[in-house]
């Protein structure tokens, strides 16, 4: 199985890639790290342990991570997540533990005692604790097998400001620090995600489930296409951060380029934006692969087929 570290702020888009890396074999999940991105770090963790406790993975070692970007103060998205992060199931307060370490230490450590080239990090949210991670031992930086990150957008522009997704958006400093780390990098920014919606007929594939993680499935995917149904019409929301475990699980269903990809950290105007180099006009290093196209059916197919595995 592929070794895997999730990093991420739930977000009910972040509560389905969780879900999806629970229910596959493939993966082996070291540690899921949290982030303070959609809502507060204090809210964040303790959502990762709600989720792992409605797929009864009270196994899973969960840790809280920064509670700020590494520059400035945090921005949050309760207007497009509710109040919890995660409105629109309402799941018991979680009794499995949080562990003592911070995410930013666990991080360190883990990519120090795994083999060199096992690990890959899966980041959903801003990408502050990868970021405070490579700068206090940047040694980890080639021992990452790789770093797949919901972030950024090319042709689709920004959703949080015309140029800027919202994960870049929190934290750019840290992104690009991760981006440019060394590591191999892989993103699956707006470009990709909007082209996953979440239709009616697919939302009730989860509620036909009848179990708890179908029902909750459904109910968060309706909560959070309220949001964007306006943009997007009777198609349903965005799915965002579940093609980054997707894109793990089945790389076919994607298509890109690797191109060189940098993050405006400095201008107020474009703060957050992701400048990807799609038509190869610099000759600046082609440091990640950045996906454009998606295989929506192929993806909605996976991530039914396994979700329905859970209780
Ligand atoms: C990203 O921002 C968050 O709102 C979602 O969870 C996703 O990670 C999309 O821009
Ligand atoms: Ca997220």
């Amino acid at each position: 199985a592929e070794k895997i570290i999730i990093d991420t702020d739930p977000g009910q888009d972040d509560a389905l890639a969780i879900l999806l890396a629970l229910a596959s074999p493939e993966l082996e999940i070291l540690g899921i790290t949290a982030a303070a991105g959609n809502v507060p770090l204090t809210l964040t963790e303790k959502n990762i342990r709600k989720i792992c406790e409605l797929a009864g993975r009270t196994d899973i070692k969960v840790f809280a991570g920064c509670d700020k970007p590494m520059e400035g103060a945090l921005v949050t998205a309760e207007y497009v997540h509710g109040w919890t992060g995660i409105d629109g199931a309402t799941l018991p307060d979680p009794t499995m533990p949080l562990q003592e370490k911070h995410a930013v230490d666990f991080i360190i450590d883990t990519m120090m005692a795994e083999a060199e080239g096992t690990v890959t990090i899966c980041t959903l949210g801003p990408l502050t604790n990868l970021g405070t991670a490579l700068t206090k031992a940047p040694e980890i930086a080639k021992r990452i097998r790789r770093i797949v990150s919901m972030g950024g957008g090319l042709f689709e522009g920004g959703n949080i400001t015309p140029a800027a997704e919202f994960n870049i958006y929190v934290d750019p400093k840290a992104a690009k620090i991760a981006f440019g780390c060394g590591a191999p990098v892989v993103i699956l920014p707006l470009d990709v995600t909007h082209k996953v919606l979440t239709t009616k007929p697919r939302v009730a594939a989860f509620r036909d489930f009848g179990t708890p993680v179908g029902d909750a499935v459904a109910g968060w995917l309706e909560y959070f296409e309220r949001f964007d149904v306006e943009k997007y019409g009777s198609e349903g929301g965005p799915l965002h951060d579940p093609n980054v475990i997707a894109y793990l699980l089945k790389p076919e269903l994607y298509a890109g380029r690797q191109c060189n990809v940098e993050v405006e950290t400095a201008s107020e105007l474009t703060k957050g934006m992701t400048v990807a180099d799609w038509w190869g006009v610099t000759d600046r290093p082609k440091n990640a692969l950045f996906m454009g196209k998606v295989d929506a059916d192929g993806f909605f197919a996976l991530l039914t087929e396994r979700l329905a595995t859970l209780r």
